[in-house]
């Protein structure tokens, strides 16, 4: 009697990573896998890594030696993702009892790699040097949320910015078409899903193959799809954000009025050591277009505390920045070395304490910025797309067109369901969150 073939993935990382899982779970069913919730039910546990800060990647190979005695028991290992690309065979030499390796790149070559693994074979890779392949979605992909549907329009990253394992893991820039991304857009909605997120490392550095759209109006095009409520996009990259994306933003009431711009320091002197590409005034300068956009356009970033020669000065001018702009979002990060890339070498003389004690400053300084924020939006009516509800409580979860989550309490006979639209009125504010009333 032939065994039935069941898998668990697990993911770590960014959005790209979650949908290169997505990917991952249609072709593995596709080839008669069926995915269990347990490890323990697994034949072939699966971890689909990053690498883009430390931890991260400790966490793998911690996880992995929790599970090694599982291999005993007849289970099989693959790492993908991030940590597969960049650590390559060493993999199989930390964690012997790993079978197969393969980066993003080489998802493409997943069936054939799945049946040498069947046939008994170990020590399997997918490790494309040349990282060019492209791995977009196909109608196989295992969306895992029935009415936010994610979309590839661009892999990889050509930026090379001095800290980041990106351009390493993920390979050169590699765009699809627009012509595909808009069917693959009209297929999705016919489906039934009302939110499309356009994914890409560098979004607004899309190249159309065909040079029919720009970026912004493959956006616009997307945001006209029938059936289509709201686009997001994730994540620009100031050097390529163009004006008319905010223009975009303006005509096309589907784009959602949320920009993440992520600007890693207001030090011109970190950023040109971070070979960012930008000064902070460049940065500005589209901070202001977003600004002056018709509808208040939330804007979002991501910062590095502690790059290698930051200096207190160069704090400072961080700090500053973060005033000025008035995010209502900021993921902040402690810089942590990672192999392969320039600033590995760069020397890094800030005592962790005083990195750590940066970044507690800089949250807290933040904190202060949202609660002003978040407080403005008191008495607004905001259209809320449900997520979760707690029927037994009549509280109901959702988030905002800004991407802001919004909390409201249910009275009626039956709890709006996750993926519908209400309307709310906002009568209280958190840092990160609202409360509101369903009108
Ligand atoms: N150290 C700390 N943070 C990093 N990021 C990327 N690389 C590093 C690193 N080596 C952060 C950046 C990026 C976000 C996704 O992760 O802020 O925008
Ligand atoms: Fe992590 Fe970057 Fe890889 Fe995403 S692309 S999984 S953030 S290392």
């Amino acid at each position: 009697m032939a065994t039935e073939k069941t898998f668990y993935l697990e993911t770590f990382g960014c959005q790209m990573n979650a949908h290169d899982s997505e990917k991952v779970i249609g072709t593995l069913r596709r080839q008669g896998y069926r995915q269990v919730e347990a490890e323990e039910d697994a034949g072939l546990i699966l971890y689909n890594t990053c690498s883009i800060r430390d931890k991260a990647e400790q966490k793998v190979f911690n996880r992995l030696n929790d599970y090694k005695k599982l291999y005993k028991l007849g289970k099989r290992f693959a790492v993908l993702g991030c940590v597969a690309q960049q650590e390559g065979e060493k993999i199989f030499d930390r964690a012997p009892y790993v079978s197969l390796v393969s980066g993003s790149a080489s998802y493409r070559k997943l069936p054939e790699m799945l049946s040498r693994l069947e046939a008994g074979e170990s020590r399997i890779t997918g490790l494309d040097d040349r990282q060019t392949d492209e791995t977009f979605e196909t109608e196989f992909t295992a969306r895992q949320n029935p009415y936010r549907a994610y979309i590839t329009i661009i892999e990889g990253c050509d930026k090379f910015c001095s800290y980041c394992v990106v351009p390493y893991t993920r390979g050169k820039e590699r765009s699809r078409t627009s012509s595909s991304v808009l069917t693959e857009a009209w297929r999705i909605a016919d489906l039934g899903y009302t939110e499309i997120q356009l994914l890409g490392q560098n979004v607004n550095s899309y190249r159309d193959p065909e040079g029919k759209r720009s970026f912004a109006e493959l956006l616009a095009a997307v945001g006209e799809v029938p059936g289509v409520r709201r686009v997001r996009f994730t994540t620009s990259h100031p050097r390529d954000f163009t004006r008319d994306i905010v223009e975009a933003i303006d005509s096309v009431p589907t784009l959602c009025d949320h920009v993440h711009l992520p600007v890693q320091s207001g030090s011109a002197r970190i950023l040109a050591s971070m070979a960012r590409e930008y000064t902070p005034e460049w940065y500005l300068e589209r901070i202001a277009w977003i600004k002056s956009a018709k509808r208040p356009i939330s804007i979002s970033t991501d910062i590095i505390v502690g790059f290698p020669g930051e200096t207190a000065d160069d704090f400072i001018k961080t700090m500053d920045l973060l005033a000025e702009v008035e995010y209502d979002c900021v993921f902040a990060f402690r810089y942590s070395a990672r192999p392969n890339t320039p600033a590995l070498v760069m020397i890094d003389s800030i005592p962790d304490a005083e990195k750590a004690q940066w970044l507690q400053v800089l949250l807290e300084r933040q904190r202060e910025i949202q609660r002003i924020n978040y407080s403005k939006h008191i008495g607004d009516i905001v259209e809320v797309m449900v997520e979760g509800a707690n029927p037994a409580r009549g509280q109901i979860s959702g988030r905002s067109s800004q991407n802001k989550p919004v909390n409201f309490e249910w009275s009626g006979p039956i709890a709006p369901a996750p993926g519908s639209y209400l309307r709310v009125k906002i009568i209280g504010a958190f840092p990160n969150s609202l409360v509101g009333q369903a009108v």
